[in-house]
């Protein structure tokens, strides 16, 4: 009995070094030979593996563990000669064919390209790079202070209602919010509580309102601001950039106004609108308003702890999506935010 079960165990074992062997001398030349491999060994009802796995009670039970591992690992072996055979076959055929024309031109990739609001952001920001202004940017949750208090919004400025604003952390009094900045108006604040004038600088960034959506609003948009504080800087010199940044981006010839606004940051305050022509509508165009401007309140000023006798500034702040609308002849902004390929494609 022990003689006859030790001579069990015995072929087992020598089963599979056969076995092994096997897996590695046989051809596999063709796609057929390497059809058949498969079969013999990895077939779950006739393969050797299968049959070699049915043995493994054959063998003494101290080296069972070992005797099933080794047959794993000849499966696995026989998995990566198939594989190599694969794709060594698929080479072999294209080279049995005709040989290639070297000569020909490659294949172009396919390309992505900027997003039409990164597109216009950039544009922008560039713009006012080369009147002097550098970036300058601010976190998008923000406090109330920043976003509203410091800006001369009143403690009970319709602004501040939970209509337009998303609240991180409701404010508990007033104006001890926490919030998604609703403008990049706030950066303003920022630099200049860090720095001393002259201080000319421009800020990209994304802002979030609560309102409904639609065509023209979306609860989240790009904007733009500028400011320039220093010593006698004046109204003049507010319109005389923005006309240069209109001419830049709409052609010499645009028609823009200076209309009075108001914002609690700003004193005096304006909105500028540009003419777009289009003779399908009455009148043959209409007003478009572009941005937001002013001079800054001296209140802001002196908030910060710059002194507003000495110095004054202009700011103002326009939508991106707004121009970028108006550039490219985009007439939905949600369609801005789909990522439709179609849509992304015409702005490579
Ligand atoms: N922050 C304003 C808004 O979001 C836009 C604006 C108006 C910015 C006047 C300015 C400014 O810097 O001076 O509607």
């Amino acid at each position: 009995m022990e003689e006859s079960n030790t001579n069990v165990a015995e072929a087992a074992l020598t089963a599979l070094n056969d076995l092994k062997n096997e897996i590695e001398d046989t051809a596999l030349d063709s796609t057929q030979a390497a059809d058949d491999y498969r079969i013999r060994f990895l077939s779950r009802k006739q393969g050797q593996i299968t049959a070699l796995l049915k043995r493994i009670p054959d063998v003494a039970p101290e080296d069972r563990k070992e005797f099933g591992q080794q047959i794993n690992a000849a499966k696995a072996r026989v998995e990566a000669r198939l594989e190599e055979a694969a794709s060594a076959l698929s080479g072999g055929a294209a080279a049995g064919a005709a040989p290639s024309d070297l000569t020909l031109p490659g294949r172009t990739l396919p390309q992505g390209s900027l997003h039409p609001i990164t597109q216009a952001q950039r544009l922008i920001t560039k713009v006012f790079e080369s009147y002097g202004f550098e970036v300058a940017e601010g976190p998008e949750i923000e406090d109330d202070w920043h976003n509203f208090s410091a800006l001369n919004f009143p403690p009970d400025h319709p602004a501040r209602d939970m209509q337009d604003t998303f609240f991180i952390e409701e404010p508990e009094n007033s104006d001890d919010g926490i919030l998604l900045r609703t403008h990049t108006s706030p950066v303003q604040i920022r630099v200049m509580e860090n720095r001393e004038p002259p201080i000319r600088v421009i800020v990209p960034g994304r802002v979030y309102r609560n309102e409904a959506i639609s065509y023209k609003s979306y609860c989240l948009f790009h904007q733009v601001e500028g400011l320039y504080v220093d010593e006698g800087v004046t109204m003049a010199d507010l319109k005389q950039i923005l006309h240069a940044f209109a001419r830049t981006l709409f052609g010499e010839d645009v028609v823009m106004r200076f209309r009075p606004s108001f914002f609690p940051f700003t004193e005096p305050s304006a909105e500028v609108d540009i003419w777009w022509q289009d003779d399908d509508l009455p009148g043959g165009g209409r007003w478009m308003e572009i941005l937001g401007c002013g001079m800054v309140d001296p209140n802001v000023l002196e908030g910060v702890g710059i002194d507003s006798e000495r110095y004054t500034g202009y700011a103002f702040g326009m939508g991106v999506e707004r121009i970028a609308m108006l550039r490219y002849g985009i007439d939905d902004i949600r369609i801005l935010y789909e990522n439709d390929i179609r849509f992304l494609e015409q702005f490579s």
